[in-house]
């Protein structure tokens, strides 16, 4: 029913029933890969109404999947390219930040995996791709960088300041703490703004 192509190589069509309505593929050598594309055969019709949401994840041996949302594909859009090399960095820099500086080196998978899920397609146009949150986490680390720079370039000692009895000031302390607490909890969730 379902399959998937690596430019250059041949379609894959090798997909796992793992659950009743979702299906997994493993992508080899998959370091090297920009774009995917997932297709439905047509051999099957996907049942009316319902749509495949399209996931990728890179296994890893220490943690639980992380599955990304990619898009969508249907009957009336049975074809889809996406683009992961963007997923696959943000996962190295995950590793890199979370395990490698504390364990050393840790196998890097070389393996990807492709999970699609059949669910109503009311529900699938509503999931958000992951390379959408991609975007906006390297934004928003981007402007808090942005703003601790600009901020702290106004920095003062207490010694060099010249009294100005109207003007307000805050320490920059504050500001380093509230700066590394936010980029933290953002890279633990990237949708960490949406319970402030
Ligand atoms: C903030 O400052 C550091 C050090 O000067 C610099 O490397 C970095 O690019 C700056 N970041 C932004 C977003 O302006």
């Amino acid at each position: 029913m379902l399959g998937v192509i690596v430019s250059g190589r041949l379609a894959q069509t090798d997909f796992q029933r793992v659950e009743e309505s979702k299906f997994l593929i493993n992508i080899p050598d998959a370091d090297n890969i920009n774009h995917i594309v997932v297709f439905l055969t047509g051999a099957v019709p996907l049942p009316p109404g319902m749509a495949g949401a399209v996931y990728f994840s890179w296994p890893d041996p220490n943690a639980p999947p992380n599955w990304q949302y990619l898009g969508y594909i249907s009957n009336n859009k049975a074809s889809a390219i996406f683009k992961i090399s963007q997923l696959k960095k943000l996962h190295e820099m995950d590793a890199i930040d979370n395990q490698m500086s504390i364990f050393g080196q840790q196998p890097i998978s070389h393996i990807a995996q492709i999970g699609v899920s059949i669910e109503s397609e009311a529900s699938v146009i509503q999931l958000t791709p992951a390379a959408s949150t991609t975007n906006y986490l390297q934004f928003a680390q981007k402007m808090l960088e942005n703003f601790f720079n600009f901020s702290s370039s106004f920095a003062v000692t207490q010694a060099q300041m010249v009294p100005n009895p109207s003007e307000t000031f805050v320490p920059l302390s504050t500001l380093q703490t509230w700066f590394t607490n936010f980029q933290r909890r953002l890279e633990q969730n990237p949708n960490v703004w949406k319970l402030l």
